[in-house]
């Protein structure tokens, strides 16, 4: 059928977090599908307000040096385990460990901008914006997977003072609101199974069909 290629892609899609720190493609070849990412994802009113930040070398080490050092000030904070405090902070290096990371924003003035031109959404414009986010991450995480590539989605932009920085150290405007970050290498492991029971919920329950 049409779309089998397609949803092959979807299954080999995984969260890969054993990569090294090598390629199977072209720096360029991964830049073209952020941009084809930014160009043909979908967007509420087509607000256009997804940007991404494509990182190498330097730059990829030099982001994840400084989320180590703003979750390691964080969780000292927080009501953690040592243990649970030195894995969080651990992660980082092995992320730094990777290829290269994309890191994806929402531009605030965008989204500003269309509450002005539609009132009726702003109540869910934050879902939206998250929404539409969410599906060009999806896009570049499969086509880096068609390409042999492994990926991982973080979000330590949940540490509160890691966005500021982010923006400051890489020259990005201050409306850019900081979502997500997908760290990407050569898998060294297979992903964890997560479609055998007790992991893997029963299909007849998560999809219902009325005829
Ligand atoms: C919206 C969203 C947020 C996620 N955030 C994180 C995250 O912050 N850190 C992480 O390690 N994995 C994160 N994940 C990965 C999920 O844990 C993973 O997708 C899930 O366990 C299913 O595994 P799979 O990606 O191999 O299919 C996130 C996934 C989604 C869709």
């Amino acid at each position: 059928m049409a779309s089998d290629g397609f949803l092959q892609l979807v299954e080999q899609r995984r969260s890969n977090y054993t990569l090294s720190a090598e390629s199977t493609i072209p720096d360029a070849k991964v830049v073209e599908i952020v941009q084809a990412a930014i160009k043909w994802a979908p967007a509420s009113y087509n607000v256009q307000s997804a940007r991404a930040v494509v990182l190498f070398r330097d730059q990829h080490r030099q982001f994840w040096d400084l989320a180590a050092t703003h979750i390691a000030a964080h969780v000292k904070n927080l009501p953690l385990d040592e243990a649970t405090k030195a894995f969080l902070v651990g992660r980082m290096a092995g992320f730094k460990a990777a290829y290269g990371t994309v890191l994806w924003f929402e531009d605030q003035a965008a989204l500003d901008g269309l509450a002005k031109l539609h009132a009726n959404v702003v109540p869910l414009l934050k879902e939206f914006s998250d929404s539409s986010s969410g599906m060009h991450q999806f896009i570049v995480w499969t086509a880096l997977t068609a390409e042999g590539l492994g990926a991982s989605l973080q979000h330590i932009n949940s540490v509160p003072t890691l966005p500021a920085e982010t923006l400051s150290t890489f020259g990005l405007p201050e409306t850019w609101v900081f979502k997500a970050q997908l760290v990407f290498g050569k898998p060294t492991a297979p992903p964890m199974d997560k479609m055998t029971p007790p992991l893997g919920l029963p299909l007849e329950t998560r999809v219902l069909v009325k005829e």
